[in-house]
């Protein structure tokens, strides 16, 4: 059995043979219905010119009975002609009257037959066929007989069938053709929200579980498939869902008891252990708060219509991370556009994002000097710093959730640039990672313009 792999094709051939196999059978049809009709015309034919020859009989005074045919129907059954014939014959069998030269009956008498009788006789190589009527003239009962020579006709008949079959082989082919293309072009068509559909499903990730497939114009024989599908990624949102959930609660759960950890820490005897303690509840405290970023941001989605003036909220979040460089003898600098930049985003999505750039930029920039913010009029707000810089090798990794180069230092999650990476798929910016020319690394990220 051949596997069809397209629709279309699958289609176009089982027409082709659906197509084949109704003109061969039309045709057989076709011919039968012209053999039966002919035939038909043929028997009435017959059967009048029956009737016309006993139109001319009559019964004399001595009780014989005349025929007394006019010139045109002498000619029809003249012997060189050849092709009508006729022949009377009365109630005993004895024929009275017949064009045949051997003076012959067409048909064999029956003085049973009905009133009207088709009828047909081979005589030498001839096949004659035509009609008996009953008459009944003075006193005497006589059958008229009206026949043909087929040979006659059937070459007639013939010439019209093979003329038949060469025109419908003829007709077929184009036919076949327009519905080919017919199959194709409504096939096209009946896919077209097919192809939109599956459009719709590449974008669907961990990242998109909101979107679903849609159904409105789908065709009614595939819109099962699409629902189950739809139903199908319910389900999987709902997993997804759950897991979230559960990571932020997790969090969530755990800010209560470091929450207590820090005040039993304070009132903690010993203050040298208690400040080394207090530390590693800092480390946590910020893994707890990365994790619930990430579980807040996998759930987030963005308005489009949201604004944000990047220079602003770059300047707050200098502000913010001031104290935190100032005291490692450390640098903020906030550089570039002079006026508002607005771009597309939602600004407390933005400000996490700088912040975790810039809070990386503090932890690797060298004492004593400074981490700059650069916001540029095309919607690039870049932080740079002048730390070791990041590898080529490790460019990819450093984005990856919990990668971090140095696994032992405190309060390093590995998760800052993953949630900055997150924060720019939501609103497509593109994050870009260079050295600079003297020590450094600079990470910029390049938002939509509003355009206003
Ligand atoms: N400006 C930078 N200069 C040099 N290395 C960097 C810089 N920013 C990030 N890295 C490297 O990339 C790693 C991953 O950074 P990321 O922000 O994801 O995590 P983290 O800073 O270690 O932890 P978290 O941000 O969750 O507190 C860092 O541990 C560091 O090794
Ligand atoms: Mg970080």
């Amino acid at each position: 059995m051949i596997r069809f792999k397209s629709i279309i094709s699958r289609i176009v051939i089982l027409h082709v043979v659906a197509v084949v196999i109704t003109s061969i059978f039309m045709s057989l049809a076709l011919s039968w219905l012209l053999n039966y009709a002919t035939n038909n015309i043929h028997n009435k034919a017959m059967q009048e010119q029956a009737v016309s020859v006993g139109e001319h009989l009559t019964a004399r005074s001595d009780g014989d009975l005349e025929l007394d045919l006019p010139l045109d129907l002498l000619g029809l059954y003249s012997q060189p002609y050849g092709r009508y014939l006729y022949a009377v014959i009365d109630d005993r069998g004895r024929v009275l009257f017949s064009s045949l030269k051997d003076h012959a009956a067409l048909f064999p008498a029956d003085s049973e037959s009905a009133d009207v009788e088709f009828l047909q006789q081979r005589r030498g190589d001839a096949t004659v066929s035509g009609a008996s009527i009953k008459k009944t003239v003075g006193d005497k009962t006589v059958w008229i007989q009206a026949g043909e020579d087929l040979a006659n006709r059937d070459v007639l008949i013939d010439d019209i069938v093979a003329d038949f079959y060469r025109n419908v082989g003829w007709i077929t082919l184009p036919i076949l053709l327009v519905l080919l293309i017919a199959d194709i072009a409504i096939f096209r068509r009946a896919l077209r929200p097919l192809r939109q559909a599956s459009e719709i499903a590449r974008d669907i990730g961990p990242t998109r579980t909101d979107l679903r497939l849609p159904t409105e114009e789908i065709p009614r024989e595939v819109r099962p498939l699409v629902l189950a599908v739809n139903q199908a990624l319910d389900r999987l949102e709902e997993g997804f869902r759950i897991q979230r959930d559960f990571t932020a609660d997790a969090a969530h759960e755990l800010r209560t008891p470091l929450s207590i950890l820090r005040t039993r820490l304070d009132i903690l005897e010993d203050q040298q252990v208690g400040r080394a303690l207090r530390q590693d509840v800092e480390g946590m405290a910020h893994i707890i708060s990365q994790l619930l970023e990430i579980a807040e941001l996998d759930a987030f989605v963005i308005d489009p219509f949201e604004k944000a003036d990047l220079r602003s909220v770059a300047a707050e979040v200098a502000e913010f991370v001031a104290p935190l460089a100032l005291a490692q003898n450390k640098d903020v600098a906030l550089l570039g556009a002079a006026e508002p930049v607005w771009v597309k985003g939602n600004p407390e999505m933005l400000s996490r994002a700088i912040r975790n750039l810039a809070e990386n930029a503090i932890n690797h920039t060298a004492p004593g000097t400074t981490v700059e913010f650069v916001v540029e009029e095309n919607g690039t707000v870049s932080i740079l710093d002048r730390g070791p810089g990041i590898a080529e090798d490790e460019r990819n990794l450093i984005f990856q959730r919990f990668w971090r180069r140095d696994r032992r230092k405190a309060g390093s999650t590995g998760l800052g640039l993953s949630i900055v990476q997150r924060i720019a798929e939501l609103h497509s910016a593109t994050i870009t990672v260079e050295n600079r020319s003297r020590a450094g690394a600079r990470f910029s990220l390049k938002f939509s313009l509003l355009h206003l």
